[in-house]
């Protein structure tokens, strides 16, 4: 992944841009299978101030890499039917659905991360919410977490509708891939040490497979501290303590690779003030910034 980050490969992408930029190609890969869907990319697509994939400041190698990315969910061999959490397979059968909704509503199993495989950004959450990802199977979906979130990467040019309410729902993700450090739903929303250990492979093949990678969000302490063992086993951070977790605060983990701290947007925390709006569109800018190549 490190290698892949400074390999000639993105230097390629940006010469040789995709044959059909107007054309959307979607490739959805799911227990080992593969779909594909083609549409057609409006120029109007990003958020309602005009960013995102078409940014007017970017350069054109750029804008064309950008509308011929893929949205896609990275083949993560083993996720589907993993048992390597005891506590976490047993926790998830004994859930009771909300209020009007049957167990059947549920997707009840280990949530793989989606979006462009040529983002140069990752948002990395905590762990399934129980009534949200864990029922839609898609990261921050259905819930209050999600509710707040994704209108704002909207905004921001993240995404090409503010809606997030069920797999089929027409969200694509724009230079921006979402995933949990945790893929399955855990016991008042707190993995513990093993569960995260056990769970970052799969995060290490996310990061792997985003050749484009520039900017890390991670998004509160749980999932900032499981990205930090896991650069600390690849070599790039020595000592934890030396890269605090701290809203908008930025690490350079390398040249071209940046880590950055969100507030969670659970509900919680937007309702106690802890994250507003600004913040996060704030953050969204200063990761755009830094996704681009310019000091945030
Ligand atoms: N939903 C997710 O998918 N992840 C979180 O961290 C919270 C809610």
């Amino acid at each position: 992944w490190l290698i892949s980050c400074l390999t000639s490969k993105n230097i390629l992408a940006r010469r040789f841009p995709a044959p059909f930029p107007m054309m959307k190609i979607s490739v959805t890969i799911t227990n080992g299978v593969c779909r594909t869907r083609k549409s057609h990319r409006t120029r109007s697509g990003p958020g309602p101030a005009g960013q995102g994939r078409q940014d007017a400041g970017a350069p054109a190698a750029s804008r064309d890499r950008k509308a011929g990315a893929e949205m896609a969910r990275i083949d993560l061999d083993g996720l589907q039917g993993c048992r390597r959490c005891p506590r976490l397979a047993a926790f998830v059968g004994q859930l009771q659905p909300s209020r009007g909704r049957r167990q059947d509503d549920y997707h009840n199993a280990p949530v793989n991360g989606f979006g462009d495989l040529e983002a140069r950004v990752c948002l990395v959450g905590l762990a399934p919410g129980a009534h949200g990802a864990n029922r839609t199977g898609r990261p921050f979906t259905g819930d209050g977490a999600g509710l707040f979130m994704y209108p704002l990467l909207h905004q921001a040019g993240f995404a090409n509708q503010p809606d997030a309410v069920a797999e089929d729902d027409g969200l694509e993700l724009l230079d921006l891939y979402i995933t949990n450090a945790v893929k399955c739903l855990p016991p008042e929303n707190r993995p513990n040490a093993d569960e995260f250990a056990n769970c970052r492979h799969y995060l290490v093949k996310e990061l792997d497979v985003l050749h484009n990678l520039r900017v890390i969000i991670s998004l509160g302490h749980g999932a900032h501290n499981s990205l930090l063992r896991l650069f600390q086993a690849e070599g790039l951070v020595d000592r934890l303590s030396d890269v605090p977790f701290g809203h908008a605060r930025v690490h350079k983990l390398m040249d071209g690779l940046s880590l950055v701290g969100c507030y969670h947007t659970s509900r919680y925390n937007v309702q106690t003030g802890r994250i507003n709006e600004k913040m996060f569109l704030d953050l969204l800018k200063q990761v755009k910034t830094l996704a681009r190549g310019e000091n945030g």
